[in-house]
């Protein structure tokens, strides 16, 4: 499917360009490079209109991910409970940067600002599985269980 054909049933919709970018994303598992400039043909908006949804959402990827994406809480209450401490242990235990990919595309490391779980902070979530008063141990097993 080329993305013009992906992103043009939504033109005239309620929130037709945010849902046209999900369906980009669901269909490359993120948003190529050449989608900003699509989109905003089809649109009839300007790259920089689209540039700035895109980057105002930060579930939209502009990279591949890794097979499993491991999401750290960064926002207050999490970073109250040791959250800065939790991602310098993620970050030695995988060998990864917060943001980066690995470069056998197993694992992606990434910020997330809140996943409801204050009162259990600090919080991560390992693919869809939330992860209460996490440290990189715990977190370490829960990949562990997505690869099997
Ligand atoms: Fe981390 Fe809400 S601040 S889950």
């Amino acid at each position: 499917m080329t993305l013009a054909s992906i992103i043009e049933p939504y033109v005239g919709k309620t929130g037709g360009l945010i849902s046209a970018l999900h369906a980009v994303q669901k269909e490359h598992g993120f948003l190529p490079e050449d989608t900003e400039a699509v989109a905003a043909d089809v649109f009839n908006l300007t790259r920089a209109e689209v540039k700035g949804v895109i980057s105002f959402y930060h579930d939209f990827k502009r990279a591949p991910q890794g097979e499993t994406v491991v999401r750290v809480c960064a926002a207050e209450a999490c970073q109250a409970t040791g959250g800065r401490a939790l991602v310098a242990a993620l970050e030695k235990k995988f060998a990864l940067k917060m943001g980066d990919t690995s470069a056998s595309k197993d694992l992606t490391l990434e910020p997330v600002y809140c996943l409801g779980l204050c009162s259990c902070a600090p919080s991560a979530m390992v693919g869809d599985r939330l992860v209460a008063r996490a440290n990189a141990d715990k977190i370490g097993a829960v990949v562990e269980k997505t690869k099997k």
